[in-house]
């Protein structure tokens, strides 16, 4: 579509200038943060402790005072210890699963569950789906936010909603080939097992209705990009969020430049901190993505240690600022004798090598005092013995030179791997005890 009819879709918010966005970021961001110091003890104590008082924000600048809010804060508060208004006036609740100790529960006003379902459905529209398409969600339904969060955006989009969910895979290859959908949503690791349904089945995966992926939740390299759009000859883009932000849809990349997700800052207000000291870092440089929610009513968020690892990027497709491709998360980073290693790190050297697939997966051990990372990831079809040993020292030898890790690398035969319905667990720490970082 020409530029300039493109321009015709956007939003209000979309539309606004570099200017008219600070200023609305700044009178939002004084009604947020005054709407949680009133209204949410656990926020009164923590500004108090902190000696900060929401009408001191004068400038976007004046944010970096206050305190920041983390994970641990929300699970003290278990469960609704967060919320700013009345329970009776939350009309859901999610809960992001954490793999250890209580889940962090969060709530939503219906006014809050309005604006979600807006960001989404401007989301997939700038992932380029349109009103009248129809759109198969299997991320999730449940107390994750994948599933009912695509849900409500698609409905706001106008889209016909195919509410399929996670898992039965057999099914839902006959459903994207009966019902013919143009839009997908699911994690890029569940994408990949769809794949492989399709496969199994002799089906043609190119030829189903498919035009479009909107892909999340886990991180995942523009090599995965490339393998799934070339399998599905569909456009893949890459939507973040998370739970205790909102939920999918704080951020999306647009189909016309793919360039990264761009962050949807006329609701959430992103900062670039060293995660170490907690200063804020210059715009460009690397460090952990914080977010200020500006319109969330029943659980606003006060500078959200999001552990995500990031920088932030000037806008292309629109105004608003980008985030490179969340490269991981910092409780995801692997130490192998001193040397920093993300799996998406290695993802990336898997997909450059011919011969291996895009399933993998991470073992760390510690058979003595050293830890040894195994990477386990299996051979395409039709890979034979011998290739496999050339292939395993090709990908030994390319992590080397550009991780700087020593590894092991198991090729394993087709479907040996297991497949995710979600989010992919991608490290298996079998080390008995865990010793302080070696670095
Ligand atoms: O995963 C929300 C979501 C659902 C996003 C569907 C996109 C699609 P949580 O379960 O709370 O919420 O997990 C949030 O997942 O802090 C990141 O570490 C990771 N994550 C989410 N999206 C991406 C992405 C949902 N596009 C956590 N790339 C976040 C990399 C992502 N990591």
């Amino acid at each position: 579509m020409p530029q300039a009819n493109y321009k015709l879709l956007l939003d209000a918010g979309e539309r606004l200038d570099s200017n008219a966005l600070e200023m609305l970021q700044l009178d939002r961001l004084q009604w947020s943060l005054a709407h949680a110091f009133e209204n949410n003890k656990a926020y009164t104590k923590l500004l108090n402790e902190a000696g900060v008082r929401p009408d001191e924000v004068k400038t976007l600048s004046d944010l970096a005072k206050f305190p920041f809010t983390t994970k641990d804060d929300l699970r003290a508060a278990y469960p609704f210890g967060f919320f700013a208004c009345p329970r009776e006036d939350v009309v859901r609740i999610h809960a992001s699963s954490g793999t250890t100790g209580k889940p962090t529960v969060v709530g939503y006003t219906k006014q809050d569950i309005t604006t979600w379902a807006d960001l989404v459905a401007r989301s997939i529209r700038a992932a380029g789906g349109r009103p009248g398409m129809k759109v198969h969600v299997a991320y999730g339904y449940g107390l994750f936010t994948g599933g009912l969060g695509a849900h409500y955006g698609a409905e706001a989009l106008g889209c016909t909603v195919i509410p399929m969910s996670g898992g039965q895979t057999e099914k839902q290859v006959q459903l994207i080939c009966d019902f013919e959908p143009e839009i997908i949503m699911a994690t890029p690791s569940y994408m990949l097992a769809i794949l492989d349904e399709f496969r199994r089945q002799n089906i043609d995966p190119r030829a189903s209705a498919l035009k479009i992926g909107i892909f999340g939740a886990e991180p995942w390299t523009n090599e995965m990009r490339a393998e799934i759009e070339g399998a599905f000859a569909i456009d893949a883009v890459d939507i973040y969020g998370l739970s205790e932000v909102i939920g999918p849809g704080v951020a999306n990349e647009c189909i016309e430049t793919k360039d990264g997700p761009t962050i949807w800052e006329d609701h959430f207000y992103p900062e670039i901190i060293d995660p170490k000291t907690g200063g804020v870092l210059p715009s460009g440089d690397f460090g952990e993505l914080v977010f200020t929610s500006l319109t969330k009513h029943a659980m606003p968020i006060i500078r959200y240690r999001t552990g995500d690892l990031t920088r932030l990027l000037p806008g292309t497709a629109r105004t608003m600022r980008r985030i490179e491709r969340i490269s991981g998360r910092s409780d995801d980073m692997l130490i192998i004798r001193g040397v920093n290693v993300f799996p998406s790190q290695i993802e990336e050297l898997i997909l450059k090598t011919p011969g291996l697939a895009p399933h993998y997966v991470l073992e760390v051990r510690r058979p003595e005092r050293l830890d040894m990372l195994t990477v386990k990831v299996e051979a395409r079809a039709h890979e034979t013995d011998e290739r496999r040993q050339d292939t395993a020292q090709t990908l030994t030898a390319r992590i080397k030179t550009h991780i700087g890790v020593s590894v092991h690398v198991d090729i394993t035969d087709p479907n040996s791997i297991e497949r995710s319905t979600g989010k992919a667990k991608r490290v298996i720490d079998m080390r008995s005890t865990i010793l302080p970082t070696q670095q």
